[in-house]
Parts: structure tokens; sequence; C-alpha cells
């Protein structure tokens, strides 16, 4: 097989023409911040989901630190899955808590619900449960011993039928090389009348109506004209809220979605297919936001070195969280520690051609043949 002359990404986001036009929309409508495209993603975001709300946000890790700054999460302890992205160990301590790692269940690699019993305790005030490469976490089991905040984040599981729906209140992420995206940007989901209310305003300072609704109201103070210049701020805020640039290329993603998904998962079902006497497949990969592979710990590191020689990139998801010195803990992690070190994402992304495809899994088979 002759060699690429490009790096073959291990991701990376997938454009055309339908977000250059919606892009150019919202340029040339001369209203760029947050207003009527950051709403009717909301609504069509929420609808997808089938949460009652949505707010459209900077980011995940944004979402994650408002719902702990709503709901008063602080000087306690949170539980939160160590293989994950560092943004779930850490916005615990922004807010002051424990940020306490619980070890996974080996098949699926979500939060294991029996170490979530053993690290409870009084002082657990929230649970954070990632759905790991797309796969939902265990959250009923959870929810058995566990009566206080699940935040389920689906930075991963965008979208999953049904994702979204088991915690009290969800967070996503259009990070750069998620499966949809906006360069950066995130979303909360939730039923909760009370926290939609309350988290509305702390995006945007405690300003109760937004700059773009001031446009549209009748008038209060000036009797002119309907615009509303004044406002009232009677709480804390943050700026956290989407603009209507991001949005717009939110919508324009969400409305190929399933074009996304259906490449995804054609890529997912060539490598189970071509390379399960090689790697272990993931445990669900009908949606998922990496392909997440195993293989032995021996092979593992020589094989992303041997792609790398042949120019394509892999990752890791993840180096467990208690392994950065920031989140040591004072425990042992049985399973994280062995499985992780077999963790390879092979490239999966919605522009990758059969070509592509046919390249990494040659090159996979290639290597195994030689060992
Ligand atoms: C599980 C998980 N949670 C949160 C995040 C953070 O998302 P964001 O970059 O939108 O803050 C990520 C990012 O990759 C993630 O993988």
């Amino acid at each position: 097989m002759k060699l690429r002359e490009t790096i073959l990404p291990a991701m990376r986001p997938f454009s055309g023409p339908d977000e250059l036009s919606a892009l150019k929309e919202v340029i040339e409508s001369g209203w760029w911040g947050k207003g009527p495209k950051v709403s009717e993603f909301e609504k069509e975001f929420a609808k997808m989901v089938g949460a009652k709300y949505a707010i459209a946000v900077t980011s995940n890790t944004q979402a994650q630190d408002l719902i702990f700054k709503a709901k008063g999460i602080k000087n306690c302890d949170v539980l939160s899955p160590t293989i994950s992205f560092i943004a779930t160990g850490i916005v615990p301590v922004w807010n002051q808590c424990k940020s306490i790692l619980c070890d996974i269940d080996p098949f699926t690699c979500n939060i294991d619900p029996d170490d979530v019993k053993k690290q409870l305790t009084s002082n657990t005030k929230a649970i954070i449960a990632v759905n790991y490469a797309g796969v939902p976490a265990d959250i009923d089991s959870i929810r058995e011993c566990f009566d206080g905040l699940i935040i389920e984040d689906c930075a991963l599981s965008c979208y999953t039928p049904g994702a979204g729906l088991k915690g009290d209140v969800a967070v996503w992420s259009f990070q750069a090389v998620k499966t949809m995206s906006s360069g950066d940007g995130g979303m909360i989901t939730t039923d909760d009348k009370w926290l939609y209310e309350t988290i509305r305003p702390m995006t945007n300072f405690g300003i109760p109506v937004s700059t773009y609704d001031r446009t549209k109201q009748p008038a209060i103070t000036n009797k002119e004209t309907s615009y509303v210049w004044d406002y009232e701020i009677d709480s804390i805020g943050y700026k956290a809220y989407m603009n209507d640039i991001q949005a717009a290329l939110c919508l324009a993603q969400l409305r190929r979605l399933d074009e996304f998904l259906q490449t995804r998962r054609h890529i997912q079902k060539r490598y189970n297919d071509e390379l399960s006497r090689y790697i272990t497949i993931p445990a669900w990969s009908e949606t998922a936001q990496f392909y997440s592979a195993r293989v032995s710990k021996e092979d593992r590191n020589p094989l992303i070195a041997y792609l790398a020689s042949k120019r394509i990139h892999t990752a890791v998801h993840f180096k467990p969280l208690h392994l950065h010195p920031i989140l040591k803990q004072d425990r042992e992690f049985p399973i994280a520690d062995e499985e992780w070190l077999k963790f390879i994402s092979l490239p999966c992304h919605a522009g990758m051609t059969d070509d592509d495809i046919d390249y990494v899994i040659y090159w996979v088979k290639n290597f195994f043949k030689n060992r």
C-alpha cells in the first residue's frame, strides 16, 4: 500500500456548503451575538433530545460549572469516573469540592455503580456520569443508592437515542472534533423548570432578558420605540452564552447529524467486521464520538507508533484522571489502571472516505501480521 501524502487525523470536523451558507447568512444579518439563531438551535436540540428545556452555552465544561453554581454545589464531595476528560474532574475543584474519582465497568468503560456505592459519603452532593464513547452510563443503578444531583455528561454521546434523559440535567459539547461542532459550544438540557429559569440569566451576567429580546419587547421605559434598554440584575451571573455565529453552524450541523452518524456507523462497522481478529472492538459503536478499540498492553504503544509512521494518527481516550497529579487519589483503580493501557482510538470522522478506511484497516492488519 502506497504511503499517504497527508496525515489521516484521528478526529476532525466536517463541513460543506450548508455550513458556509449558514455562516454567510448570519454574518450578513448584522446580528452576531446571542439572538434568533441561538433560540432556534435550543428549540431544535431540545426536541431531538426529548427534553423540556435547553440552554446553549460556550462549552460543556462551562455548562457543568453553571449547574454547580445554580445548585449551590460547593464544599462537598462530587463523584465522577476516572476514565474521562479533565473537565469532569476539575469542575468540582473549581467549586471547592473534593473530586472523588470512581473506577469503571471493564466492558463499557463507564462509571461503575458498585464503586460509586463504595465511594459515597454523607457529604456527596453530586455525581457526574459520563456516557463514554456514546454508551449510556448506568444511571438507573446509581439512582438506587444516591438521591442527589446527577449530571449526565453527553459530550461523547451526541447523539445516542435516549441520551440526556436519565440524569437530572445533561450537558453536551460542540467542541471542534465532536460529532457536530461549532468550534466550541455546549448545551444544557433538562426537564427541571427551576434549574432552567435559574441558569438562563446566569449565562448573561444575570441580565434577565437578552439584548436581542429587549429589541423586540413592547415598550416599557421608552414609549416611542419597542426597544427596552433598561434591565435590573439581582443575582450573580457569568458570561457563558452561545452566540448566533456558533448557533448557525450548530444548526447546519444538527440538520446533517443523521448523515454524520451514518458515516460513523459505516466506519465503525468496517473496523468491527475486518479487525475483530486483532483488536477488541468497542462495547457499542453505533454513534460513538470515537472508536475506542483495545489491544494488548504490549501492542498498544508500538501500534500507535507504527500507524503514525504510516501517517495515521490515533488517540487514547483517556489516560485516567487519577494519574494526573492535580487529581491524584488515595486509592487503587484496578480496572481503569489495567484497561487504559490497551486503549487506542482509530480514526473516525464524517469526512473519511472508503479509501481512508481501507488504508487504516490495511496497516492495522499489517502491524499484527508482523508481530
Ligand atoms: C467526557 C467529556 N466531558 C466534557 C468535555 C468538555 O467539553 P467542552 O470542550 O465542550 O468543554 C469533554 C471534551 O472532550 C469530554 O470528553
